[in-house]
């Protein structure tokens, strides 16, 4: 017979947004059933977001051995590396282990009760879970969180097929290189990965539907890493569509409607992802929806009073940054908190090479919304820390817009060898409304990256230091 279990809080999905709002609730005092089929940590953890820079630091690792293999650079000369993929991929899934492993060990200290299972709502408050061992409970909650993630776009001509056409999980889990790898999308998942593998030795194409790469960011900002693909022999057919395989790799059409083919042993489609929204029941909850995406309003409540949504299944961007902030919210919220969903910018980064960072407004959006503007940039070869680091001559740079008016910051970009890890001083200026003297007058370490983006408030005020006026 079925187990039923009545709880406060039920909440499906371990993934980036699930699990915090687990974690927080329960910390708040709040009886907590989470519920996961596939792994607590959910994509971010177990096929995305940490093991892709697992594979992408072992990647550079490898390419930058192979360059000192070939040209002694700062003195360092070593014998030409080998890569074993067996072993790289049992190290990345080690570090997964370990990180998952921590997870359920938070949930416990938070007294959530974890349930390994696939949960199927019956109404919007009742769903019955069945268990890894078969078993059966029925879960009867006062508030439901719906956190089921997104799944990758299956192209309907080119099924996956876990050996020659394979998503992102089935790039990340290779135990041996391919020779020839054409990757399908130039967007996130196929330019981290495409970048990853040519880093190996792979020899890379592309296939992209659009004129460009990356199109959520401005070409200024692509450029670097348009340069790097090119320079290291990456082929980039733009303006092409996928069509299908042929004996020895992949069919496209180009803008005229002609035909070709890219050799390729396997093939990567990283042509987007969508919301979770079947196989679990919820059709059965009487929710409303928004477009693909179950539609929320600021506080992430759905049309169903009690149930809310969080994460890739309420829509762009599918980041999980912004799920665990919705996680943490709804969990104050059922805790009697007062609290909504209302961040200045959600900021991304790109982790291709070199790395990519946006947070607010481009220049172009910052107009194209009606405000007159003023920018500074400054480019990382005038940085001594870049140049420490080999950095600087990719073409990386910090760019600030700001208000003309009261020199409000509305966005910042950056792209550049190890760029990424400057986010967080940016995000923080966009929500705290920093204005361009706040960053200039900040006293930032020397040397550091950080400087970069000092110089870059200074420029914008017309008084750079480190570079000609
Ligand atoms: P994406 O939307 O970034 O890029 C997909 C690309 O595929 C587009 O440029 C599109 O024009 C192209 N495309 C679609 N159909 C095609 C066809 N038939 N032939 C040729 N090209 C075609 O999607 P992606 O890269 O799969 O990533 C999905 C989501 O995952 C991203 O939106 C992002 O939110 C998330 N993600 C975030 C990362 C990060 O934060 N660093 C890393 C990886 C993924």
């Amino acid at each position: 017979m079925s187990k039923t279990i009545k709880t406060d809080v039920l909440i499906i999905g371990g993934g980036p947004a699930g699990y915090p709002c687990a974690i927080r609730a329960g910390q708040l005092g709040l009886d907590v059933v989470l519920v996961d089929k596939s792994g607590l940590g959910g994509t971010c953890l177990n096929r995305g977001c940490i093991p892709s820079k697992a594979l992408i630091h072992a990647a550079t690792r490898y390419a930058e051995l192979t360059t000192h293999a070939h040209d002694p650079a700062m003195g360092i000369s070593c014998a030409k590396p080998k890569v074993d993929m067996r072993a790289l991929t049992g190290w990345k899934d080690d570090l997964v282990d370990k990180l998952t492993s921590g997870v359920a060990g938070l949930l416990k200290a938070a007294g959530v009760n974890t349930l390994n299972g696939w949960a199927e709502f019956a109404d919007a408050k009742t769903c019955t879970v069945t268990l890894d061992d078969g078993q059966t409970v029925t879960i009867s909650a006062k508030n439901v969180v719906l956190a089921t993630g997104s799944v990758e776009v299956e192209l309907p001509f080119l099924p996956f097929d876990d050996n020659r056409v394979i998503s992102s999980t089935g790039a990340l889990n290779l135990t041996k290189l391919p020779k020839t790898l054409a990757v399908i999308g130039a967007g996130y998942i196929g330019l981290e990965m495409g970048i990853a593998f040519a880093k190996l030795g792979v020899k890379v194409s592309f296939v992209e539907a659009l004129d460009r790469i990356l199109p959520l960011y401005d070409k200024a900002i692509t450029r670097p890493v348009s340069r790097w693909l090119k320079t290291h022999n990456v082929d980039m057919h733009l303006n092409c569509k996928a069509k299908g395989l042929s004996k020895t790799g992949l069919l496209y059409e180009d803008k005229d409607g002609a035909e070709h083919e890219v050799t390729a042993e396997k093939v990567l489609v990283a042509v987007g992802r969508k919301p979770l929204t079947t196989g679990w029941g919820l059709e059965t909850m009487g929710i409303d929806m928004d477009g693909a995406f179950v539609r929320v309003d600021e506080r992430c409540a759905t049309s169903m009073r009690g149930v809310y949504a969080i994460g890739d299944l309420v829509g762009e961007p599918m980041l999980a940054h912004k799920g665990t902030k919705q996680g943490e919210m709804v969990a104050e919220l059922l805790a009697g908190h007062r609290t909504r969903f209302d961040p200045i910018a959600i900021p991304a980064v790109c982790f291709t090479e070199p790395e990519i960072i946006g947070v607010g407004l481009s220049p172009d959006e910052a107009k194209a919304a009606g405000q007159e503007i003023i920018t500074g940039k400054f480019p990382f070869a005038a940085l001594g820390k870049a140049l420490t680091m080999q950095g600087g001559a990719d073409g990386g740079f910090v760019r600030i817009t700001a208000r003309k008016s009261d020199h409000v910051i509305l966005g910042i970009h950056a792209v550049g060898a190890h760029a990424a890890e400057l986010s967080g001083e940016f995000s923080l200026a966009l929500e705290m409304g920093a204005r361009l003297e706040d960053i200039a007058g900040t006293i930032h370490v020397h040397p550091t990256l950080g400087e970069g983006f000092a110089e870059s408030a200074l420029a914008a005020l017309g008084q750079p230091l480190h570079i000609a006026r």
